[in-house]
């Protein structure tokens, strides 16, 4: 069974199919309609929901896409849609700000506007913090809108914003948090959701994982369900069993050693910022450009790198800087180097029974001169045509040695050995990167698709060897974030 509050009550559900969404359960099961379904593939935002945890410093607030997002991985948390902002006659002040400001035509993307206003609207405990523009957009970056256009509806942002008087879930908050933490405590060591097609595990510790992944030769393992529910959404692939890896307290650590930054397999992309920009704030971009703030707060690093897609943003720069994974199994555990992990298309080197429990990244070496490029024909919320990641250990300008991974460009994520090998011995400042970039073709032939054509895959990651160049020599490059801040905070951390 799973618990968790919604409208004020405690809802308790068991008899529901696995693979069932939240948007599912909103529209077809409370006949909450308020909720759009646009896209049902996370790309519009018009499913965006709200899902309260109890942390330690309070309550969080967490916009999600309920499209793609499991309603078993629901369980203590509280469940917040359109519906249930109003306060009495009142509108809540993302609403109200939303129709002053004429924020909404047709008004089919608004409630997801609305949401993802909310969960910023809730982003600080602090009421006098000021939330800036950028902010903003960070926030509705996962929000398309057809007809209004943007501006109205960053306007009513910064109003609602402006405002940020207590509303009624501040009012409520500590009666929520000792809600929330009772219902932690109920969660089953059994089946959370039962029907006679299949189950929705939530297990409790990685052994546990381990030994469903046994007894259920089929299953699946779910983390934020942003790849795996796709299949569900867009293919209609029923998924029978889940085992729902992102209920494992455990597995949500991210751990700062002398020597390496772990992240369990359902710390998010979200969780995992703050350690990993520490270290490598040049990943920043990157980062800010991962799916949208929805995704970045469902979604894994494990996930995405045991999905093994080609385009994944994260295996390139796990290969880069030598990152390594923890798989365990009912026989044990290995740790294995990102290098050997991936085979061919899709194909990994995880044998059945086995999960990653671990995906771990090296702490910052000195002398190492960072880039990660991410090349996608939107900026915000869009999959990578090409990805490259560069790490070069550098020593008086000299490349010491050289790791150059690329996304976008062969049927695995892959490092270009021949473009590390031309490029070590080179010194940035006086010679020229002809053979690297020539090096681009002996490592890969990509493919055209819909996204890029094979020609451009290639052009694009040769220039990227040009403007790691040029940016090493500190000319100038557009960026989000202008080079010498981006060096000033490298230096800072190095
Ligand atoms: C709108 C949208 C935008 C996106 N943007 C990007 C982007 O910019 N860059 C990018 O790289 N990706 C992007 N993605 C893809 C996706 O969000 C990421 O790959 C994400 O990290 C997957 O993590 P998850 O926890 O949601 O995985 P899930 O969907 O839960 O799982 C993905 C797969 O991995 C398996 N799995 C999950 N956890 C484990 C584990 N611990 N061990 C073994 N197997 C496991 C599952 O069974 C499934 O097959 C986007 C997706 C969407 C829908
Ligand atoms: S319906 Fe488009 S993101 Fe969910
Ligand atoms: S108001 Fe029509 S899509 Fe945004």
């Amino acid at each position: 069974m799973i618990r968790f509050l919604h409208q004020q009550r405690e809802v308790a559900l068991e008899n529901v199919r696995a693979d069932t969404s939240v948007l599912d359960y909103l529209r077809e099961y409370r006949g909450l309609t308020g909720t759009k379904e646009g896209c049902a593939s996370g790309d519009c935002g018009a499913c965006t929901v709200v899902v309260a945890k109890a942390a330690e410093s309070g309550l969080e607030y967490t916009p999600i896409n309920a499209c793609i997002a499991p309603l078993g991985s629901l369980h203590g948390t509280e469940l917040i849609s359109v519906e249930d902002l109003r306060d009495g006659d009142n509108w809540h002040p993302v609403q109200k700000a939303m129709i002053e400001c004429h924020a909404s035509q047709c008004g089919f993307c608004t409630p997801g506007f609305v949401m993802s206003l909310f969960a910023l609207y809730h982003a600080t405990t602090d009421v006098d913090a000021v939330v800036d523009r950028e902010e903003i957009l960070e926030a509705l970056g996962g929000n398309l809108c057809r007809c209004t256009g943007y501006r109205p509806i960053i306007d009513a942002a910064e109003q609602a914003l402006a405002e940020n008087a207590k509303d009624q879930f501040s009012r409520r908050a500590q009666a929520t948090l000792d809600q929330l933490r009772a219902l932690q405590d109920t969660e089953s060591e059994t089946a959370a959701l039962e029907t006679e097609h299949g189950h929705y595990y939530r297990p409790r510790d990685a052994a546990h994982v381990a030994s469903l992944l046994a007894e259920h030769p089929d299953a699946r393992l779910v983390a934020g369900g942003t790849d795996l529910f796709l299949e569900s959404t867009q293919a209609l692939t029923p998924l029978a069993v889940l085992i729902d890896i992102a209920a494992v307290p455990g597995l949500h650590a991210v751990k700062v050693g002398k020597d390496e930054l772990s992240f369990g397999a359902a710390v998010t992309h979200r969780a995992a910022q703050d350690a990993v920009l520490k270290d490598y704030p040049e990943l920043q971009e990157l980062i800010q450009r991962f799916g949208s703030l929805q995704i970045r707060s469902q979604g894994t690093i494990a996930g995405n790198i045991a999905n093994a897609s080609p385009i994944g943003d994260w295996p390139p720069v796990f290969l880069a800087l030598g990152g390594s994974i923890e798989l365990h199994s009912k026989s044990g555990i290995r740790e294995i180097s990102i290098d050997d992990f991936f085979l061919d298309y899709r194909k990994t080197l995880r044998e059945p029974g086995e999960f990653i429990a671990t995906a771990k990244l090296p702490r910052r070496q000195a002398r190492i001169f960072l880039r990660a490029y991410k090349i996608s024909k939107r900026f915000e919320d869009d999959i990578s045509s090409v990805c490259a990641v560069f790490a070069l250990e550098v020593d008086k300008d000299r490349i010491v040695s050289a790791k150059a991974a690329f996304g976008g460009m062969a049927a695995i994520p892959k490092r270009g050995k021949a473009v590390e090998s031309a490029l070590t011995g080179i010194n940035l400042l006086t010679d020229n990167i002809e053979a690297a970039i020539a090096a681009v073709s002996i490592d890969f032939q990509p493919i055209t698709d819909a996204r890029a054509s094979a020609d451009y895959r290639l052009i694009v990651a040769q220039r990227l060897l040009e403007r790691l160049q040029q940016e090493y020599r500190g000319d100038t490059a557009t960026r989000v974030h202008g080079e010498s801040e981006l060096i000033a905070r490298v230096s800072s951390h190095a």
